[in-house]
């Protein structure tokens, strides 16, 4: 019924930046009902209105995609939803919300704790490098969900956007003074690391960002440790400061099972998590998934492209 415009469906298309097999079909996010069940499933069933990680970036099988009308995903990496979401709201989910979990669960990244709908406070808080993006407004909220107090950057105009979501401060990256500032709110606290929602990434104009982390990390009681929505650029490796690359992949069913099966369905349905940001519906029709690749690249602030299908 939806599907949401993340940046690797641009990068694949235009950049081919992983061997691929022509003709290919891309895309992660979506959301609709379920119309039929493996004998594997137990949890989903016909007829259920789900939100879904389309897989097919780490299969290579063109059925596991997002842009079509069946697409297969693994129950694992699938949630029910409730009502009051509708399905453009919920396509926003799947690819933020999985990669902002592997930064912050996964034993071998921050290793945090589990979220949780009524969570207990750590006393500690993260910093959210890039809260109004899309894994950034799903990295806030998990983060509040395992007892952290969140500190978060964006643009001025995004600051009423990321306190909705429960960052406590919020900073903005475009200030020279920005690490200055941050160091300073952090003065007392403890951290268990940094969550770098948007790294480096000069194709799509993203700069600077892992490497403002790593001087907070420097400077400030925090563990040494980033977990980088990008590849780590050569000159941050090997450092004091551990910067390590997020990459979900099909094989974290465990946490698959745990984010999509346990906690989500819960949390949307107690209004305990919501799906953001907001979903800026560009068309409808899988003829329309051009325009939403083409709108995703002049530039988004606090909002996911989606179509409907
Ligand atoms: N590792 C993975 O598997 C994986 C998965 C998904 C995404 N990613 C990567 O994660 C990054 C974010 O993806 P996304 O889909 O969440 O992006 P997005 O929603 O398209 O990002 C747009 C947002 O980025 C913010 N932003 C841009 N430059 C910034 C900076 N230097 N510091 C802080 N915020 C900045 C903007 O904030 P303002 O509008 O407030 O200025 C804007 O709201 C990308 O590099 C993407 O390729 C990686």
């Amino acid at each position: 019924m939806a599907v949401a415009i993340n940046p690797v469906d641009w990068g694949l298309q235009a950049l081919a930046f992983v061997p691929m097999e022509y003709p290919t079909i891309l895309g992660t996010d979506i959301a609709g009902e379920v119309v039929e069940v493996g004998s594997a499933c137990s949890r989903l069933k016909t007829g259920d209105r789900v939100v879904g990680l389309a897989t097919g970036f780490y299969s290579g099988r063109n059925c596991d995609h997002a842009f079509q009308k069946y697409p297969v995903v693994p129950e694992d990496f699938a949630s029910g939803i409730p009502d009051s979401v509708s399905f453009e709201q919920a396509a926003v989910l799947p690819l933020g919300l999985f990669t902002a979990a592997v930064g912050l669960f996964q034993k071998d990244q921050l290793g945090l704790d589990l979220p949780s709908i009524n969570p207990k406070p750590t006393g500690m808080t993260l910093l959210v490098w890039g809260g109004s993006s899309s894994v950034g407004s799903n990295a806030i909220q998990l983060a509040l969900a395992a007892g952290y107090e969140v500190f978060t950057t964006c643009s001025k105009k995004n600051f009423e956007f990321v306190k909705r979501l429960g960052a406590s401060q919020a900073f903005d990256y475009n200030d020279d003074n920005v690490v200055a500032q941050i160091v300073e709110a952090l003065n007392g606290k403890s951290m268990p690391g940094i969550f770098d929602a948007i790294g480096e990434a000069a194709a799509i104009g993203f700069h600077g960002a892992v490497e403002r982390c790593v001087e907070v990390a420097s400077r400030s009681n925090c563990v040494k440790f980033i977990a980088s929505a990008q590849r780590v650029p050569e000159n941050l490796q090997g450092g004091d400061v551990e910067v390590k690359f997020i990459y979900p992949q099909r094989s974290d069913s465990e946490l698959g099972k745990a984010i999509f099966g346990e906690f989500l369905p819960d949390a949307l349905a107690k209004g305990k998590f919501i799906p953001a940001p907001d979903p800026e519906v560009v068309g409808h029709g899988l003829e329309s998934v051009q325009v939403g690749l083409d709108s995703w690249r002049k530039g988004i602030s606090a909002k996911k492209v989606v179509v409907g299908l």
